[in-house]
């Protein structure tokens, strides 16, 4: 089974095409570029995919040319970025040079903003190979690189020109970060689609032994369900693209206070989205059962539910930076049933540090 998620964006509107394998992209990629150089940029830990994306590129008549990066979120600076516009210019790239992603997250926003950036944009391909990249960051079209004071303060709105998704490349996925992919899964539910929410609880097994035609039903939901989002709102100013937010007040500052890296990203969002729910029921906005619902789901996929005994003083300084915060009040997406949540404005303090105590953390 094949599928294809359409971004209609107008003259910036791709295809996110979705597959067992990646041999296909070579000629998928011919179909978007009339280029004849591609600069694979890929990490170590996915070189057998970048392998194949290489040779299905060449077969479609491109020169491929690849850089091997390191693995890990030190790698999304503005350093690296360089190392790619000096590679760039030492192959006289020009306009058309069609640059590809082959990897998670990392990889994606990092050489989608050195395509943003180089030669004033070149087209951009990517070829994610984590869940997480796969349902979220390959999607949208927001690239960039950390700045030291603040992730991903640098950066751009640059559509790919496509998104090749083979589900066979998850199989060498570590556990780990499979499972917190599937954080981000759960939020879509939680955010937009009850049927979505249904169907991962009744899924676990064949979710989890990455079982390909659900697998790619999954994830083709995912990204039908924020390109949605994203033809609505594409640079985020409608505020229509902050209920994917959903969790991430909490989950950023858990991943500020555990040190980045500690906690994955997708696990900080579990546990900051069982937050949210314990906030929307401590305002009486959600019954208990909702806040248990998807605390039980969340651990079917073992994902964690409590952060672990941060200082709470810390954790609100952190989320008062939080982009989402305004004068002092607190901000927060907050769930209302399956399927729905909003944006709820003047949330006190008092209230949140309420429902971190309850998780765990401490008033020290
Ligand atoms: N642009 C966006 O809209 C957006 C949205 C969400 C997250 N992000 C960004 O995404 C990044 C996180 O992405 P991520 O979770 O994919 O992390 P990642 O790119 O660091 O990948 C996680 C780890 O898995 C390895 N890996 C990747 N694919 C593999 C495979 N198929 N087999 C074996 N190992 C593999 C990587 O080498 C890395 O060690 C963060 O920098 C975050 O800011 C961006
Ligand atoms: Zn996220």
């Amino acid at each position: 089974m094949n599928s294809e998620v359409r971004v209609a964006l107008g003259d910036r509107s791709y295809d996110i095409h979705l597959e067992k394998r990646l041999d296909g992209v070579g000629e998928f990629a011919r179909g978007r570029s009339s280029a004849s150089l591609a600069l694979i940029v890929t990490d170590e830990h996915v070189q057998q995919h970048a392998s194949e994306v290489c040779a299905s590129l060449a077969n479609a008549d491109f020169r491929v040319e690849q850089v091997t990066l390191p693995s890990g979120e030190e790698q999304k600076c503005l350093a690296t970025a360089e190392r790619l516009y000096d590679r760039l210019v030492d192959l006289r790239a020009d306009r058309r040079t069609l640059v590809v992603a082959v990897g998670g997250g990392v990889i994606g926003d990092l050489a989608g903003f050195v395509a943003a950036t180089y030669n004033r944009g070149l087209a951009f391909l990517q070829v994610p190979t984590t869940l997480l990249a796969m349902v979220d960051s390959s999607v949208g079209g927001k690239v960039g690189i950390n700045h030291r004071r603040g992730k991903n303060l640098i950066g751009a709105f640059h559509q790919p020109v496509g998104v090749w998704i083979a589900s066979n490349v998850l199989k060498t996925l570590p556990e780990r970060e499979y499972r917190s992919g599937l954080a981000e899964v759960v939020k879509y539910g939680m955010i937009l689609a009850p049927q979505l929410f249904d169907w991962l609880e009744q899924q676990v097994a064949a979710v989890l032994a990455r079982e390909p035609e659900p697998l790619r039903w999954m994830i083709a939901r995912c990204c039908r369900l924020k390109a949605d989002i994203v033809e609505q709102d594409e640079r985020e100013l409608t505020g229509r693209r902050a209920v994917l937010n959903y969790g991430h007040t909490f989950a950023h500052a858990f991943e500020a206070v555990a040190g980045y890296g500690q906690w994955l990203h997708g696990e900080a969002v579990a546990a900051g989205m069982d937050c949210a729910a314990r906030l929307a029921r401590r305002l009486n906005l959600i019954e208990d059962n909702l806040v248990e619902r998807q605390r039980r789901l969340l651990q079917a996929y073992s994902l964690p539910t409590r952060p672990d005994s941060w200082n709470i003083s810390e954790l609100l300084r952190v989320m008062r930076l939080d982009k989402k915060a305004e004068s002092g009040r607190l901000r927060f997406i907050l769930p209302y049933r399956v399927g729905e949540v909003r944006l709820v404005e003047q949330i006190s303090e008092e209230d949140v540090r309420a429902v971190l105590l309850e998780v765990g953390c401490v008033d020290a």
